[in-house]
């Protein structure tokens, strides 16, 4: 599998997203605004990608930063996380990875601008290796709640191109396949941005895993026929009660999945859960272009001109629809969440 982000000879290297599946290229980033604006287009997608990407993009920036004292050398720094930070709100991951990027300047006050550098990319590397081995280890666990011959529905894309690696959701999927569990995915298409048709089923694809593209209005029926055994998920940020905010959608399949008595599962590194959000209700929800609703895939119009559209990029599934979240460090019930990772 193509890496989703890398680091290589002091630039970010994207698998541009946006082209897959019919283009498999490499966005070459020389400096962080270029990596901003990579997030906003989501050539870079997926919580924990975005994570990594914007932790590469300070290093990359911080780079190009010529102040030799600590002060001003800090301050164009968090100048380049703040742009960083506002590229999209949702996903906690990226302003985690920030605040690990702003940390490595706060410990370090007494180094030159030289060190610094050295330190920042060195803890971008971190956070990407921290992420693959984190989706290994959410992949052992979660595998363990899938029995062969299982159909497994999911949604937008949780999987190696959303994350540094092995993915979330898919992760799981990932882990169970190579179990020798005979398994069998349903992937959504996802509207408006197609990330199921576009990328769950090209990177389930690429690793022989089977999968069957259905649209969003199908998952119902296909419960209804008892096709689906579990659904599963992944997130782009948990609040501290167990509510889980994710792709626009995730809420329809999750009270569906209630109402089907199937499981439903959201698996995701501890990166995004976050603590100081206490509950769905607070996390910022990310509102998108009208244009990727009226058309599709960037593609000639499916709405007349000038239709009012909403275009919310994410949804909050209540935690009570949420049967577990699979992490890196074992499987919780919502309500253990707080618990296990305020410790
Ligand atoms: O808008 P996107 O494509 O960045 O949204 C991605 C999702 O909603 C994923 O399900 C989520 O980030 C989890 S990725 C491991």
């Amino acid at each position: 599998m193509i890496p989703t982000v890398e680091w290589k000879e002091g630039t970010v290297r994207l698998l541009d997203q946006r082209l897959l599946p019919g283009r498999v290229e490499i966005l070459e980033c020389r400096d962080y605004q270029t990596v901003a604006d990579a997030i906003r287009e989501l050539r870079v997608r997926g919580a924990p990608a975005i994570g990594v990407a914007a932790a590469m993009g300070v290093a990359l920036g911080a780079e190009a930063v010529q102040e030799a004292e600590f002060m001003p050398f800090q301050k164009a720094v968090l100048a380049i996380c703040d742009e960083l930070g506002a590229t999209r709100p949702t996903a906690v991951n990226l302003f985690w990875a920030l605040e690990r990027m702003k940390g490595v300047l706060a410990e370090n006050s007494h180094c030159s601008a030289f060190d610094l550098k050295r330190l920042l990319v060195e803890e971008a590397l971190r956070i990407r290796q921290e992420d693959l081995a984190m989706n290994h280890s959410i992949g052992k666990h979660g595998a363990s709640l899938i029995e062969d011959g299982q159909c497994i529905l999911t949604h937008c894309n949780a999987g190696a191109l959303a994350t540094a690696g092995y993915g979330t959701a898919l992760g799981v999927v990932r882990a169970a396949w190579e179990q020798g569990k005979k398994i069998h995915v349903y992937a959504e298409e996802t509207r408006p941005v197609l990330q199921g048709a576009r990328l769950t089923t090209w990177e389930l694809m690429q690793d022989q895993i089977p999968v069957t593209l259905i649209t969003d209005n199908m998952a119902g029926s296909l419960m209804r026929e008892g096709v689906i055994h579990l659904c599963l998920v992944g997130a782009d940020r948990i609040a501290a009660n167990g509510d889980v905010a994710n792709k626009i959608g995730t809420y329809t399949v999750a009270v569906l999945a209630k109402a089907h008595k199937i499981p439903f599962f959201v698996a995701a590194p501890s990166s995004t859960i976050d603590l100081a959000t206490p509950s769905g209700d607070q996390i910022p929800i990310e509102q998108r272009p009208a244009h990727e609703v009226t058309s599709l895939n960037g593609g000639s119009p499916i709405a007349p001109k000038g239709v009012h559209v909403l275009n919310p990029a994410f949804d909050v599934t209540p935690a009570d629809l949420v049967t577990a979240i699979i992490t890196e460090r074992g499987i919780f019930k919502p309500s253990e969440l707080a618990a296990t990772f305020r410790l």
